[in-house]
């Protein structure tokens, strides 16, 4: 079994428990989430389903278009009924380390507003504990003026922080919102909602990827084809 085919066992059970008629619907990022919004475009032919969906930035709007859906914003449309997301990697107690596409920011905003967090992934992201799976660090959003302190202040937190280069590693990588992603691997993360609070108290930190307490319920396909669920 192919990750692609456990990414999309979870991305279509999902959609199918939990996307009901008349809903708007929260749309992540990542390489699960497109399965769900095939299989959302799939419900919406066949069924008939009148949904509006909200990007969590570029690539889900762009999903969302490719898809023919009714594509919204939070200004207009600022509850949602069930927010659809990847995640790199996921602990016992549902808490996610978030942000390996760079819109952790616009994920947890989009997460806040909805009813609902559901979780799509595959059999790779779960884990006892954060970070023993996801060894890129916990993605922190910080505003561009503010990288140096900021490095150096999760350092004493025990953190050793990378900003995040692109592909070519010809510049930084820069969120939709012009903010810069400092990757911090702080090992296995014993304590993530104490961690969290410590960086976000940080000036010049805007958000982090550590999603605490957010997670409704998690569909993670399987190498042998099947479906766990959390
Ligand atoms: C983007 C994210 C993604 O949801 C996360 O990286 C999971 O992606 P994938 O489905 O490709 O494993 O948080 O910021």
């Amino acid at each position: 079994m192919e990750e692609q085919d456990a990414k999309r066992i979870a991305g279509y059970a999902a959609v199918d428990e939990f996307v009901k008629n008349n809903q708007v619907v929260g749309i992540g990022a990542g390489s699960t989430v497109p399965f769900c919004v095939e299989r959302i475009k799939q419900r919406v032919d066949e069924e008939g389903l009148s949904l509006v969906c909200i990007p969590s930035g570029y690539q889900a709007k762009q999903l969302i278009l490719d898809h023919g859906l009714i594509l919204s914003d939070l200004s207009q449309h600022p509850d949602i009924d069930v927010a659809i997301d990847g995640a790199d990697e996921i602990d016992k107690d549902l808490n996610l380390i978030k942000g390996g596409g760079g819109c952790q920011l616009q994920e947890k905003i989009l997460a806040s507003c909805a009813k609902l967090l559901i979780i799509v992934a595959d059999f790779h992201k779960e884990s006892q504990n954060l970070g023993e799976y996801w060894k890129r660090g916990v993605p922190v959003e910080v505003i561009p003026m503010a990288v140096v302190p900021v490095m150096n202040k999760v350092k004493k937190l025990g953190g050793n922080p990378v900003i995040r280069f692109g592909v070519m590693k010809a510049g930084p990588v820069v969120t939709d919102n012009g903010n810069l992603v400092v990757d911090v691997d702080f090992g296995i993360i014993q304590n993530p909602n104490e961690l969290n609070e410590q960086l976000t108290r940080i000036p010049g930190v805007v958000e982090t990827g550590l999603f605490i307490g957010m997670a409704d319920k998690v569909f993670i396909g399987q190498a042998d084809g099947g479906l766990h669920t959390i």
